[in-house]
């Protein structure tokens, strides 16, 4: 075993690699891989950070010996903030409570929430439609946030919380920017005990989606009627083992995770796909063309999905490009060795899907945007880590066939009323942070097909 290549840096901290990794973190990681090799060590300070690119690395990491790589200091935040949950616990509290919330994504309850995500992109397309008779650009992240935000709403408690006035939509929107601020600013925004404005916003913003979820949640627990939703399959979920209920704390919990965890992702890589979809025209085309094919002008259904490949593998395509969540650091419990490298016990270890759905070795021209990589023919061979969207092991995402599908029905829906089309002489580049945004607006033309 031996010690990985790498980088130490002491001071200043805003110089040299680490200030580079800090302005373009996913262009030095680029760049280091093809220096250093598929295994990155950094080193600032006390501090040693392992980045791992390589998917026998991230299968090492997420499954074969994924005890060792836990959750560590990055989620804390969020569990002081909204109690523990599935997305930032581990062990037997972590299992327990993914066993319990499993049942609500069965295949049987994913085609019920596709009626509504069908509902929810018929009603984008109708404000589309009076932007094609205007004539008027449409703004793809917002767009796509509004959807998002409706769909995983009424799906997990019934309401649409995605109106600009609503008080609970807004705390949402809040807490995101806070976010991200801290994550581009980790060193200027001051700890959450400074009084500051932008602390005192981001407390209010919990305070209040505290109290909302509280309040629906008791609400729920007085009426005790299936609502079809997320949050009844909770309230109605048993452990297999101790017959326990989930408590009214941990109700609270998951409403808030899931929502944070579902909608923000789920909205990125749909505002990438129209970005991406919207400036390939011969891939657009044919997607429209099978979505006429199978789908016609009907309202589609969850049936139809599995008989649209190239719309599945478009957005596939488009969530390597642009993978969500982009960065995922785990916390090394005991010394391992990963690709012939000493990784001592404590250290951070980072896996990016970003980097490791470029790698040369596995996808060729990794920059061109090719969703026919995603056939069976293509994809034979490619190691199952060399894509990890939605991370894979036992945390691998739970919500990745509700998001698949939420993804595919509003781009079907889209398409059959619309040619969507990229404004011409927009640069538009991923701007790194707590997701992976476009770094400004996306402007699309829709073109209606009536
Ligand atoms: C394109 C959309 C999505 C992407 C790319 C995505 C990606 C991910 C990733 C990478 C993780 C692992 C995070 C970590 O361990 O640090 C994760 C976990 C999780 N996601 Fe998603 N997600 C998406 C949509 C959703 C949706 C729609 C839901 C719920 C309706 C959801 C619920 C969760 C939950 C509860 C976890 C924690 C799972 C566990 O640890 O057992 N996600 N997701």
């Amino acid at each position: 075993m031996t010690t990985a290549p790498g980088i130490t840096q002491y001071l200043p901290l805003l110089s040299g690699p680490l200030g580079d990794l800090m302005r373009d973190p996913l262009g030095f990681q680029l760049r280091a891989r093809e220096q250093y090799g598929d295994v990155l060590r950094l080193r600032i300070g006390p501090f040693t950070t392992y980045f791992l690119y390589h998917p026998e690395h991230v299968r090492r990491v997420l499954s074969e010996h994924q005890k060792n790589y836990v959750r560590g200091w990055h989620y804390q935040m969020m569990r002081r903030l909204f109690g523990p949950n599935l997305t930032v616990s581990e062990g037997p509290f972590w299992l327990r409570q993914r066993r319990m919330a499993q049942p609500a994504f069965h295949r049987q309850r994913l085609a019920e929430y596709a009626d509504v995500m069908v509902q929810e992109a018929s009603k984008l397309a109708s404000r589309w439609q009076a932007a094609a008779q205007e004539k008027k650009p449409v703004e793809a992240r917002h767009e796509m946030s509004r959807v998002t935000l409706a769909i995983a709403s009424r799906t997990l408690f019934d309401r649409d919380v995605s109106a600009g006035a609503d008080e609970f939509g807004q705390a949402f929107a809040a807490l995101g920017k806070y976010f991200d601020l801290r994550f581009k600013r980790p060193i200027s925004t001051p700890p959450l005990w400074v009084p500051s404005p932008a602390n005192r916003r981001f407390k209010r913003a919990v305070a209040t989606l505290n109290e909302k979820v509280a309040e629906i949640v008791r609400q729920r627990l007085r009426d005790e009627s299936d609502h079809g939703d997320l949050l009844s399959m909770f309230i109605q979920a048993r452990d297999e083992e101790t017959g326990e209920r989930m408590s009214e704390a941990q109700l609270r919990s998951e409403v808030l995770n899931f929502l944070l965890a579902g909608y923000e992702t789920t909205s990125t890589a749909l505002t990438w796909t129209w970005y991406l979809l919207g400036s390939h025209a011969p891939v657009r085309e044919r997607v429209r063309a099978e979505v006429k094919a199978v789908i016609g002008d009907r309202p589609p259904t969850a049936a139809d999905v599995p008989l649209l490949p190239l719309t599945r593998a478009v957005v596939q395509e488009s969530m390597r490009l642009y993978p969500p969540v982009w960065i995922i650091p785990r916390r090394v419990v005991a010394e391992d060795e990963v690709g012939g490298f000493r990784i001592p016990a404590r250290a951070t270890v980072v896996l990016c899907p970003y980097v490791t759905h470029r790698h040369p070795a596995f996808w060729e021209s990794p920059e061109v945007f090719d969703p026919d990589r995603f056939s069976v023919e293509h994809g034979a061979g490619r190691p199952k880590e060399a894509y990890f969207p939605f991370l894979s092991g036992p945390h691998q995402c739970i919500g990745n066939e509700f998001a698949m599908l939420a993804m595919q029905l509003v781009v079907a829906r889209v398409l059959q009323a619309f040619d969507v089309v990229i404004e011409p002489g927009q640069v538009i580049k991923p701007a790194p942070s707590l997701g992976l945004w476009p770094d400004g607006p996306v402007r699309l033309t829709v073109n209606s097909n009536s």
